[in-house]
């Protein structure tokens, strides 16, 4: 009787212990030998949802990376490839994180990346379609606001695109106001939370401070500048770098950070709401980050904007015809160039 009672209870333990045990992702990071690369792989190496991870550069040293990395004593392995080894690296793979590409130079706008990275992207994406259709893919290759349309035309000409997979990666600049209001307001940063909405270049990244939790609240003055700082924070890095490139630990936090969510959004957890570049038609603009709520199959629900006061609705208007002329400006060299 006393054993079997043992034995029911060992069973209804390891049963309860499963249910809590965390599906393993095999990730791939494209761009991993660069300065985004190295510490996003680094990141998500060390994230206990990650059995394998692959990385994928163009640079011949990314075998090398990947080796380093593999002797980091976390539960997953990290393989590395390079050259033509592209879709050895993504097969199996259920989230791409892609950094690959050229980065700003001081005086340059981030659309000025667009002739390179654009093809850049788009063969990147390409293989993905190929390799891994049905991965949840994070573009961070600036100009997000072309290169995410970009991707997502590839992927419908490849037959396999699933609009709930395909992020732009906007966490940067959340995790920039949380950063700047905390330190403004002397708040625990972890416990500030604010939406970023909009894209990601300039003006277009909007920060909805009357959103902000704890509530906060500026003089005019003080509150565009908060703005701004927000809006221009990649500059901010760009000029202390004096030529040397532009953000890349900041951004392998971020990146690592909405990797982490989608993965355990994937795994079932509920209740993950985040800001992400996705289409969308919350405004005019057919593609435009507002709050997320992730799911098991990527993107569950597309949150508007919510209320927002009449200086945040400025912003919006005001940019609104930029960021559209980007995201067209994606489409159209994707139909232009397939
Ligand atoms: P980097 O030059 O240090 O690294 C880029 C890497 O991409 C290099 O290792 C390069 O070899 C690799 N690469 C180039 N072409 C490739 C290809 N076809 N396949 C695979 N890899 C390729 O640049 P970085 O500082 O890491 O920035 C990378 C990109 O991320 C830039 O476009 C930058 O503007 C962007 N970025 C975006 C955000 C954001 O918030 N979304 C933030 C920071 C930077
Ligand atoms: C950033 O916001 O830091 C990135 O988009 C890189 C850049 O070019 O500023």
């Amino acid at each position: 009787m006393l054993s079997s009672l043992r034995a029911t209870a060992s069973r209804s333990l390891t049963r309860s212990l499963a249910s809590q045990q965390q599906r393993g992702f095999k990730c791939s990071v494209l761009g991993a030998a660069g300065g985004i690369g190295q510490p996003l792989s680094l990141l998500l190496k060390l994230n206990p949802r990650v059995t394998e991870l692959t990385c994928y550069d163009v640079a011949p040293v990314t075998p090398g990376v990947a080796a380093d990395l593999s002797h980091c004593s976390s539960n997953s392995k990290c393989t590395g490839y390079s050259g033509e080894d592209l879709k050895k690296a993504l097969d199996g793979c259920q989230v791409v994180v892609i950094p690959a590409g050229v980065p700003r130079k001081p005086g340059m706008t981030r659309d000025d990346l667009f002739n390179t990275n654009a093809s850049i992207v788009k063969n990147l994406v390409a293989a993905c379609a190929e390799a891994c259709p049905k991965a949840c893919l994070l573009i961070i290759s600036n100009p997000v606001n072309s290169t995410v349309p970009i991707a997502s035309e590839v992927l419908k000409s490849k037959g396999v695109y699933d609009p709930k997979k395909l992020f732009g990666v906007t966490t940067l600049d959340v995790v920039r106001a949380r950063t700047f209001i905390a330190q403004a307001k002397g708040l625990d940063v972890n416990k500030v939370t604010i939406p970023v909405i909009g894209g990601h270049a300039g003006t277009t990244i909007v920060p909805l401070i009357s959103r902000a939790e704890p509530k906060v609240s500026f003089p005019d003055a003080e509150r565009d500048a908060l703005t701004n700082r927000i809006m221009f924070g990649g500059d901010e890095v760009l000029k202390a770098k004096a030529g040397g490139g532009s953000a890349t630990l900041s951004m392998a936090f971020a990146g690592a950070e909405f990797a982490d969510k989608v993965m355990a959004a994937l795994d079932g957890k509920t209740g993950i709401t985040e800001c992400t570049f996705v289409e969308s038609t919350v405004t005019s603009s057919k593609f435009f980050s507002s709050p997320v709520t992730l799911g098991k199959n990527g993107v569950e629900q597309i949150h508007g904007y919510g209320e927002v006061n009449a200086y945040e609705q400025k912003l919006i208007n005001d940019m609104l015809p930029d960021l559209t002329a980007q995201v067209e400006k994606g489409i159209k060299w994707a139909q232009e160039n397939k």
